[in-house]
């Protein structure tokens, strides 16, 4: 492992499908308000819901918090109802778009091939692709963790994915959600060996690829799942919703 390699954390928070203009812009105005009076030691992300984009996106003006789209379309445009384009992401101010999220893979039937011609269209929009991949619980009880981490990060990686257009997100699918964060060792491993597997694609560009953890990160337990080796960040779903636990855990990454 590269051990010089710095690597800036991201926290980013995944509202999913959570908010309403009064809420969410509530919501950020007041992170922003933190963020202006205080330094944290990592890159802020919010990716509300498509509605939402642009008037968060706006209200963050002049702010260092990005946001970021949940989904995108692999096409650029045209007869796609219901569907919204990376570029069109890009065109309500957002700078990153999460992809392959398990619920999109499990509760809509996303592959791997989908995931990644996404990410391919993200990175030609110019957006940052953050893609997820993680094993369930039946995969990790068969002993299979390893193996489903690299068929996904090989299958849904593109080629062009470099350290800034690229971040992947490892999120076991049995601890989204319910309160059952993945212990250190188990999320150790798991980063390390998707690091191991971008190297194999990527070469050393994978050293300077961020690595998110997600699944139910809380500021009880962000202090010792940020200070693991390979972890760069966290995706944050239900704690993000509450400013004051997305702050925590914003502050909680180790200090460069
Ligand atoms: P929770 O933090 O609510 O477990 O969600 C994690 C997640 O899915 C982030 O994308």
């Amino acid at each position: 492992m590269a051990q010089n390699t710095r690597r800036r954390p991201l926290i980013a928070g995944n509202w999913k499908m959570n908010g309403l203009q009064a809420d969410g812009l509530d919501r950020v105005r007041r992170v922003a308000a933190l963020r202006a009076a205080t330094e944290v030691p990592c890159d802020l992300l919010v990716c509300p819901p498509a509605t939402l984009l642009a008037a968060i996106s706006e209200a963050l003006a002049g702010s260092p918090i990005a946001t970021g789209g949940q989904d995108c379309a692999p096409q650029t445009d045209g007869a796609y109802t219901g569907d919204i384009a990376a570029r069109m992401l890009k065109d309500a101010g957002a700078r990153y778009v999460i992809l392959g999220h398990s619920e999109r893979r499990h509760g809509h039937g996303e592959s791997d091939a989908q995931i990644r011609a996404k990410s391919e269209a993200a990175l030609a929009a110019g957006l940052m692709a953050i893609i997820c991949v993680g094993e369930t619980l039946a995969e990790r009880d068969g002993g299979q963790t390893l193996a489903v981490l690299s068929t996904q990060v090989k299958a849904s990686v593109p080629p062009n994915a470099t350290a800034v257009n690229t971040v992947i997100a490892y999120e076991p699918v049995w601890a989204i959600g319910t309160g059952r964060n993945a212990a250190p060792p188990q999320i150790a491993e798991a980063h390390a060996h998707i690091r191991a597997t971008l190297r194999q694609g990527l070469g050393a560009e994978a050293d300077r690829m961020r690595i998110l953890y997600g699944g139910s990160v809380k500021p009880a337990n962000a202090r010792e799942t940020l200070a693991l080796a390979d972890v760069d960040g966290a995706l944050v779903g239900g704690a993000s919703l509450d400013v004051d636990a997305f702050w925590a855990i914003a502050q909680a990454c180790p200090k460069l």
